[in-house]
């Protein structure tokens, strides 16, 4: 990679998950009531756009769970989501759902750059959190978010609801059953054009990466099973789309086994569609993924094809379904906040490389083990 130094290292702690719930004493393991049948209560803070997916794939795992309670500052949208989902307890701050007692967990569904501001009063008041991608604007806040609530025994997940798609829970069954071998080399191509560059997402200096290609980067770790080591990133911001962040991004992530992945991920693509392909090739074999709803098994003279819906309400269902099962258990959820420092090091990895244009290495920490 002409052009690109190798002499700066970012560190991020390589945090496995963990072995046994031994490994994670200090995780609640009730809610409030040692009573498993007790419904679990769960309060969703922030009712824009995107929340009415949290509210009905929370509704859907009734008597489980419940909505009791919502937040939002704009009471209009708090009480168009409330009437909408039949919630009665509607708050205006974050320090009111705090106190709610009914609340058990909460759904952190505001912007990006409120997470600590919130997740902070949050986690003092004993709540659990699924917060909303990116789970911060900056690796200082992620950590302090994870020390906080390992320091406190509260469960934090973060929504990387790309992982539960059932295209892509049947690729990585696939991968794990050696059907193509170790992936040593991974394409993702997610070109879409994006018109929805309102409120703060006009705002905001990390637009394509950050919102979107948080998805694709973590589903670089999820699908390749392996942790990156250095990352070398161009970024392009055109006037076709009115945004103060990155619409055009080409990233090359190395993995610490060897492999290599690229993603180009645009937002502002003149197809006014979107045009999405991904290829994870192993020794034995070749998976092809359109639009995660088709997958395509190559292997030697064999061609296998699935095809799946793309349930984008099921995928926030199973994030909740699976914090749920961590404070229940008292193991460490597989989307932990805790698991996402890496991904958000590999997105603050990409950032560093395009301001700087140069490759960075992202180092793990010595004597841990994935
Ligand atoms: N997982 C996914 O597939 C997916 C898809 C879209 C958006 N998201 C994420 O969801 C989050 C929200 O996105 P959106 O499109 O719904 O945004 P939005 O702007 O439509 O909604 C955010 C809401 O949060 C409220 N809010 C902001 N600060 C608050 C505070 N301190 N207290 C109470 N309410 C507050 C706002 O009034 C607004 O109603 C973002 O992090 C975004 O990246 C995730």
């Amino acid at each position: 990679m002409v052009g690109f130094r190798t002499d700066f290292v970012l560190t991020y702690p390589f945090n496995p998950l963990p072995k046994s719930a031994d490994s994670s004493p200090n995780i609640a393991k009730t809610v409030r009531s040692k009573d498993k049948q007790m419904t679990i209560g769960i309060g969703i803070l922030g009712c824009g756009r995107i929340s009415r997916h949290h509210f009905s794939a929370a509704q859907a795992l009734a008597p489980r769970a419940k909505v009791v309670a919502a937040c939002d500052v704009d009471a209009r949208l708090l009480n168009e989501r409330c009437d909408q989902f039949d919630v009665a307890r509607r708050v205006s701050a974050v320090e009111e759902l705090a106190r709610c007692a009914e609340v058990d967990v909460v759904v952190v569904v505001t912007p990006p750059h409120v997470r600590l501001a919130v997740a902070q009063p949050l986690l003092e008041a004993g709540k659990h959190l699924l917060v909303e991608k990116p789970f911060t604007e900056s690796m200082a806040e992620a950590h302090a978010i994870v020390d906080l609530a390992a320091r406190l025994g509260r469960q934090v997940a973060v929504n990387q609801n790309y992982r539960w798609y059932d295209a892509i829970i049947h690729t990585r069954g696939l991968i794990q059953s050696g059907r193509i071998g170790a992936p040593t080399y991974a394409v993702i191509h997610d070109c879409v054009w994006r018109d929805e560059v309102s409120g703060w997402r006009r705002e905001t200096t990390r637009l394509a990466l950050a919102v979107m290609g948080i998805h694709w980067l973590d589903r670089l770790r999820w699908l390749l099973m392996d942790e990156p080591v250095a990352v070398s990133s161009l970024t392009g911001m055109r006037p076709t789309l009115a945004s103060q962040g990155e619409n055009e991004t080409t990233t090359i992530v190395e993995f610490r086994n060897g492999a290599l992945a690229t993603l180009t991920h645009s937002w502002s693509s003149q197809t006014r569609g979107r045009a999405n392909f991904q290829q994870f090739d192993g020794p034995q074999g070749s998976l092809v993924l359109s639009e995660d709803a088709e997958v395509t098994l190559y292997s030697g003279e064999e061609e296998q094809r699935w095809s799946f819906a793309r349930d984008f309400t099921a995928s926030f269902g199973a994030s909740l379904r699976l914090l749920l099962d961590a404070v229940e258990s008292g193991q460490e959820a597989p989307h932990s906040a805790r698991d996402n420092l890496m991904t958000m090091a590999l997105l603050e990895a990409c950032y560093l490389s395009a301001a700087e244009r140069r490759r960075v290495e992202i180092a793990p920490v010595e004597g841990q083990v994935w």
